[in-house]
């Protein structure tokens, strides 16, 4: 089995002096959602994902060698400039330098060059849509492809899974937009090769009903979340519920890969739709208990469900934490969709503004010198 230590970077190359890179990756949304993690970013429970297509983040990561050949210089600092779409951006600063904290250990290079990362997202900046997941994958790419400037030999299996491995450490979820459809993260006894340290794409064949599935993001509340994910993730801890919410996010994951397997679309309904609200029922029994769905978001849910009973379409919903509604449904049911949510749904988001993705691959090199 693959440990942390497998990650490690210990050859004795050359350091290169300059170069850079840029890699977009995007965002993702779970199905069967992680919600509770252990130290050093451990899930609490396993979770699985569809990579989106369009929401994504591109960034650029230009770097110059500071001074020795030596690795992990002492008493040195991290040195890097952040851009935010070409313009310094202080405030992402800190998380940044979190991240390479966290990742020192296993990329102990990074204290000899000085980085330019100049990053963008192709979402309207504070959408309400999370880029801390697409974010962070980026940056994990532009990483381990310095990494492999340092280590020609490394295998692509290594490449991806590292990449994963250090987009874990940035943001948990992070580490399923790297590579792949389906992505599973955690532990999962039905599920070969999956791991708690980074995401594996599902290893199964997935049913045709699945092919292209849609994702259309109803923009219900852009402001600035009251409890981050942080925050209600540490909740888990001493949660009454606990126990019986990371076994039954077990349960789901067994169930949705054979529902994915065998295209059962009433099944996905219910499993999707019950791990929205448990997830947001989990945040309304912590002590501090919290809510981040509005009231748009209800009025959208009945919505979703009075059109689904009407029409039979097998169109459903889940949510992130967040107020905003991602509507799940087969490319087959495009039109009809997207009429209905031009119709009925368009109204309860804010300036009436809706995303609409779909599945999508997972990270792509743009640009490497
Ligand atoms: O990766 P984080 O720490 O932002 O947590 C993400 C949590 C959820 O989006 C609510 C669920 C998930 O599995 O993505």
């Amino acid at each position: 089995m693959i440990s942390e230590k497998d990650f490690i970077f210990n050859q004795n190359a050359a350091l290169i002096s300059e170069g850079g890179f840029e890699w977009s990756a995007p965002s993702n949304i779970a199905l069967v959602k992680y919600w509770g993690k252990k130290a050093n970013q451990i899930p609490a429970n396993p979770s699985i994902s569809f990579t989106l297509n369009h929401c994504k983040t591109i960034t650029k990561l230009g770097f110059t060698k500071k001074h020795s050949d030596k690795l992990s210089v002492t008493n040195s600092r991290f040195s890097f400039d952040l851009l935010f779409e070409g313009k310094p951006k202080e405030d992402f600063k800190p998380k940044i330098q979190k991240f390479f904290e966290r990742i020192e250990v296993y990329c102990p290079y990074l204290k000899n060059y000085h980085f330019i990362i100049d990053t963008q997202n192709t979402f309207p900046h504070s959408s309400g849509i999370a880029s801390s997941a697409s974010g962070m994958a980026a940056l994990a790419m532009n990483i381990m492809s310095l990494e492999k400037e340092l280590n020609p030999r490394m295998t692509d299996d290594f490449f991806y899974q590292k990449a994963s491995f250090l987009a874990r450490l940035g943001s948990g979820s992070a580490c399923r937009s790297i590579k792949g459809d389906i992505v599973v993260w955690g532990n999962h006894k039905e599920i070969n090769g999956s791991s708690d340290l980074f995401g594996v794409e599902l290893p199964s064949e997935v049913h045709a009903n699945f092919k292209n599935y849609q994702d259309t993001i109803i923009l219900v509340d852009k402001g600035e979340k009251q409890v981050s994910s942080t925050v209600g993730h540490d909740l888990m801890q001493n949660h009454p519920f606990a126990v019986q919410r990371f076994s039954q996010a077990h349960q789901n994951l067994s169930a949705i890969k054979r529902i994915l397997e065998n295209g059962n679309l009433v099944e996905f309904i219910k499993i999707v739709e019950s791990e929205a609200l448990t997830l947001h029922a989990m945040m309304m029994t912590s002590m501090p208990y919290f809510i981040l769905m509005k009231p748009n978001t209800l009025e959208i849910i009945n919505k979703i469900w009075s059109f689904r009973n009407e029409t039979h379409i097998p169109l459903c919903f889940t949510l992130d934490a967040g107020a905003n509604v991602h509507v799940l449904y087969p490319e087959n049911y495009k039109n009809e969709t997207l009429q209905f949510i031009k119709d009925d749904l368009v109204g309860y988001c804010q300036n009436g503004q809706y995303i609409c993705d779909e599945i999508g691959f997972g990270s792509q090199l743009i640009l490497e010198n």
